[in-house]
């Protein structure tokens, strides 16, 4: 699928999506409606029996209308044989289809819009969301729809047996349907409190779990077993009168069908005893009236299944619809790129107030410089580093690369070009090797080794239990802050890229190993652009150019030297610094 054509889906609303996706079902509804023909003439069938063969003892004719249905019947168990294997897979090509469009979406999304949902939000729209939806969907293609259209048959071939046997089915429904929502709400009702105080006491327990060595050591358990007695009863409680309301509701439901048949039954008896009705009209009707009533109990059912579906659907709605989708789908391409950075006038602010977190701020990057930020905390480096990647759109002014404003470039491709080392540095499951070749997916294992050793890696790889092979986050293989700094230093060094942008890269290892590693960088920036943040200033003095920053402005630059000798923001940060 192309990415832009993505980007329109916007317009299209998930229930036409869902709605165009369960055409795909198709061919399951084929076979289930031929299903729902197979059966539908039973009612006649036994009317014939009764009315036309028994009364003339024809024994004939009773095999036939016999024959006929068990016909019907195997027709039946074929067409359903069908319809159930179509149905398992397309239904799931359907969802894994709409996870595919969540994820996808999510990687279009602004950081603007992703900084401000949790991360648990988008993991329970991917996972949960989908299968609620499912669950509904197949309920009203597998449920509901097959059998409403069995009883709107079923009902035809009454009236057309004698009208008064609808008559009878409308009087019986209504019944049928106010006794089952009656007792159904209070169901509904005792399963969500009971959902809630299960929530609870297992919320609980997992802290006290989780936390028994706070509990222990404290001598508190007589508290956490109090405070666990009183939530588990309250569950209990709950469970108890969900199973009475349950068992109730089988009985009731029993009485209630048995006795709406009985009165079925009297009042037909009358008809046919007034001449208004054959003894076959009676029959039918007996065998008919409980599937009659059927859609019925499904209805209830499935409105606690569709409130479910229906949260689900707004939950990705919401995402799909959002507009916060990454302004950048420019087009033009750069290649190949030279690595030239302008800021021009730029302000931009996270939030829609007025604060701003970079203010008018200019400067011109030259291709193959090296330009190192500095400034206190919060000043705005790593905000400016977001800028220049394209993460946030500027507020005011423009940000061009090679001369072209990042709107009309082929952002990702910049992206693909440049190489970054995040204050954060987070490592992804996998080995080490896989780790660091995420800079390069095509990239050997030798060249894997010497991005390695240039961000001094190489040794404590080597000393873990399975070197490169060893995977990130397994039993005792965690790593030091330092350790997974070098490793995302090889990922960028791997990537041999134009623009290399470098933000606290250091800041966590000891003297010796930043001297070497700096040696790395400092060789490897020849020749590349290169964006260097850190606080701690010895590590820039071969910059080309510093630039200093104080609540998101540009206070001074230049040269180390320069700046040095000048009073101002630099010197007092390197005073500090003594
Ligand atoms: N995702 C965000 N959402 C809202 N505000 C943010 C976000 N990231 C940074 N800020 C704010 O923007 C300002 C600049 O932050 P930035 O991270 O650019 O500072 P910094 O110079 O990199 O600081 P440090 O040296 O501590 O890394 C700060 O006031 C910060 O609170
Ligand atoms: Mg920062």
């Amino acid at each position: 699928m192309h990415e832009h054509e993505f980007i329109g889906l916007q317009s299209k609303t998930l229930k036409g999506y869902i709605w165009s996706e369960a055409c795909h079902l198709r061919q399951y509804m084929f076979w289930r409606v031929l299903s729902v023909l197979a059966v539908t003439p039973f009612t006649i069938l036994s009317q014939r029996i009764v009315d036309d063969a028994i009364p003339s003892r024809d024994l004939s004719g009773v095999w036939y209308f016999t024959g006929i249905s068990f016909a019907l019947l195997l027709l039946h168990y074929l067409t359903m044989n069908r319809a159930v294997a179509a149905l398992s897979d397309q239904t799931q090509e359907i969802f894994r289809n709409l996870r595919g469009r969540i994820f996808h979406k999510l990687n279009f999304m602004q950081f603007r819009f992703l900084d401000t949902v949790q991360t648990g939000r988008l993991l329970s729209k991917y996972a949960f969301d989908t299968s609620n939806i499912e669950a509904t969907v197949i309920q009203i293609v597998t449920g509901i729809i097959p059998e409403l259209l069995r009883t709107v048959l079923l009902i035809l071939t009454l009236a057309y047996i004698n009208i008064w046997l609808v008559l009878i089915v409308f009087i019986c429904i209504p019944i049928f349907a106010i006794v089952r929502i009656y007792y159904y709400r209070p169901i509904e009702d005792n399963n969500q409190a009971v959902r809630v105080a299960r929530e609870k006491m297992t919320g609980q327990a997992n802290e006290f779990i989780s936390a028994i060595k706070l509990v222990r050591g404290f001598g508190q358990e007589s508290v956490a077993k109090e405070q666990m007695g009183v939530l588990s009863d309250a569950y209990s409680d709950m469970r108890v009168s969900q199973m009475n309301l349950n068992q109730s509701l089988g009985y009731i439901m029993f009485t209630v069908v048995t006795a709406l048949s009985l009165f079925a039954v009297a009042f037909c008896g009358w008809l046919v005893i007034d001449e208004k009705m054959t003894m076959g009209a009676l029959v039918a009707l007996v065998g008919a009236l409980p599937i009659c009533l059927y859609p019925v109990t499904m209805m209830t059912q499935f409105s606690l299944q569709y409130l479910l579906g229906a949260e689900s659907y707004r939950s990705i709605k919401e995402l799909m619809d959002s507009r916060y989708v990454e302004e950048w789908n420019g087009t033009q391409h750069l290649q190949p790129m030279r690595g030239e950075i302008q800021l021009k006038d730029v302000s931009f602010g996270y939030g829609d107030e007025d604060e701003l977190a970079i203010e008018n701020f200019s400067t011109t990057i030259q291709a193959g410089e090296h330009v190192a930020f500095v400034g206190p905390s919060g000043s705005g480096k790593s905000t400016l580093v977001s800028l220049i990647l394209g993460f946030y759109a500027p507020r005011k002014g423009e940000i061009l690369i090679d001369g072209v404003a990042q709107s009309q470039l082929a952002i990702k491709e910049f992206r693909q070009d440049c190489a970054i080392v995040m204050q954060d540095n987070l490592l992804l499951s996998g080995t080490m090797m896989d780790n660091i070749r995420f800079g390069k997916p095509t990239a050997t294992v030798e060249e894997v080794r010497q991005a390695a050793q240039h961000a001094n890696a190489l040794e404590f790889i080597e000393e873990l239990p399975a070197g490169f092979e060893t995977k990130v986050g397994e039993r005792g293989v965690s790593l030091s802050g330092g350790q997974r700094q070098r490793i995302a230093i090889a990922r960028a060094l791997l990537r041999n890229p134009k623009v290399l942008i470098l933000d606290e890269a250091t800041s966590a290892l000891d003297y010796e190993s930043e001297k070497s590693v700096q040696e790395a960088i400092d060789y490897l920036a020849k020749g590349r652009t290169t964006i260097t943040i850190a606080h701690r200033l010895s590590t820039i003095r071969s910059a080309d150019r510093i630039i200093v920053l104080k609540g998101g402005h540009l206070v001074s630059e230049g040269s180390w030297n320069e700046l040095a000798e000048q009073e101002g923001a630099f010197k007092d940060l390197l005073n500090a610094q003594h």
